[in-house]
């Protein structure tokens, strides 16, 4: 089996890849080790920032989310009881984040793909990756019991944290950055319409919370828990209770329960990683292949978009001229996004949990840093500007 790009992984990197290709006219194959099924019901996140809605629409696969996603212009912070409104539209001259859940992303990709006639091959694992500094590289991939070779020009590592192709890399080439955090998230989706308008970031003293949503019937929550916790003792009753508590503002804010539903009870750790660079020869990660970023600021699925369209891009050049030079220059136009998400995403992470339960000091800064960022116009931009995203050229 032959193509130009063989991509390994249908999440929303390896899809978005598959679908810039096509529009420019680049053949690619798709490997996918989960069932279609399985990749289109996983419950992930839910946040796109302006970039993404800007790139979806562009590229002819934005209709379903600009009907059913929600436009939010603002976000809140809640820490001491009180609400704190973040205007992220007035204070980004008009950017706004879209609630739709990652896996609608991704079941108009593959429908959009499919009408197409793209190649998709789902229950396709990739086992191996071959000859990475030639001009032919290979994917050796299992599907049906029967082992396949996919020969390509350039193989795109879309196989998310726990893939194949970043640890084919040749030892020394990767310099590693990774932090782990000594938390979790406990995320939950009930069947009751969301409490709030806009989604709610909340500091308490037992923990982080996050009130989201993914449609109007539809409540996403999270809650700061141990690494080790088994979901199995926290019972729903408990999530809740514990919801309400950290959740409860001096006005006496109401959380409206609903029945929890199975396929969206997780506990998630938290960390920081990447790799630097994020190609060798003719092997290209993208998205978390290549990086991880802690959910608190939403940048996951964001920054996976924005590095197939910057590859999409180089590669359009090599096609087009045989040229190399956006080729080659990918991971470090890409690597200006992802620090930027890191330390956006760290700082998020480090102003709303609860670290040492020991460390009043720790503790007073997060509240002196929350109170700026809710009552300073400069530092509640520096949030908002981050958060709905900074341009596509802003590093240019
Ligand atoms: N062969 C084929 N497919 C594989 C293999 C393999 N050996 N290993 C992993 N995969 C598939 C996984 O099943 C998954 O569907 O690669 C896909 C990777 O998709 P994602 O994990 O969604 O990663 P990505 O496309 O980079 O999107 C990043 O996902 O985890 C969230 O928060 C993260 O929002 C971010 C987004
Ligand atoms: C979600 O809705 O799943 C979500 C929202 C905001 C985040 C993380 C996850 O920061």
């Amino acid at each position: 089996m032959h193509t130009q790009v063989g991509i390994i992984g249908a999440g929303p990197a390896g899809l978005m890849l598959s679908h810039l290709l096509h529009l420019e006219g680049i053949k690619s194959i798709v490997l996918e080790d989960r069932s279609r099924g399985y990749v289109e019901n996983r419950i992930r996140a839910g946040v796109l920032e302006q970039n993404t809605v800007d790139m979806l629409t562009d590229s002819g696969v934005g209709e379903r989310m600009k009907r059913e996603g929600m436009v939010h212009h603002g976000v809140e912070l809640r820490f001491g009881g009180q609400g704190h409104r973040i205007d992220m539209y007035e204070l980004t001259g008009g950017r706004a984040i879209t609630v739709y859940g990652q896996h609608e992303v991704v079941k108009d990709l593959i429908r959009t793909r499919l009408d197409a006639d793209g190649q998709i091959l789902f229950e396709a694992e990739a086992v191996s990756v071959h000859d990475l500094d030639t001009s032919t590289p290979k994917i050796h991939f299992q599907k049906d019991d029967e082992d396949q070779e996919l020969t390509c020009d350039v193989i795109a590592g879309c196989d998310g944290f726990h893939g194949v192709c970043r640890p084919s890399i040749p030892e020394g080439v990767l310099t590693v950055y990774e932090r782990k955090y000594p938390f979790a998230w406990l995320g939950i989706l009930a069947e009751t319409p969301p409490s709030s308008e806009e989604l709610i970031y909340t500091y308490h003293e037992r923990g982080f919370a996050l009130h989201s949503m993914r449609s109007p019937e539809l409540t996403r929550l999270y809650i700061q828990c141990d690494p080790d916790d088994d979901i199995q003792d926290w019972s729903d009753e408990r999530i809740w209770e514990e919801l309400h508590t950290r959740l409860a503002t001096e006005e006496g804010w109401a959380l409206t329960e609903g029945p929890i539903l199975e396929e969206g009870r997780s506990i998630t750790p938290m960390r920081s990683f990447l790799v630097e660079p994020m190609q060798y020869g003719r092997l290209f990660l993208a998205g978390d292949a290549a990086h991880v970023v802690t959910p608190t600021g939403a940048k996951g699925m964001n920054l996976a978009v924005a590095d197939v369209r910057v590859l999409a891009q180089a590669l359009a050049e090599f096609y087009e001229s045989g040229r190399t030079s956006l080729l080659d220059r990918y991971s470090e136009t890409c690597l200006h996004r992802v620090w930027r998400a890191q330390h956006f995403s760290w700082w998020m992470t480090s102003m709303l949990h609860r670290f040492d339960d020991e460390d009043v000091f720790r503790h007073r800064l997060q509240l002196a840093e929350l109170d700026y960022v809710a009552s300073s116009q400069t530092a509640a931009a520096t949030l908002a500007e981050n958060y709905v995203g900074l341009p596509m050229d802003y590093w240019d």
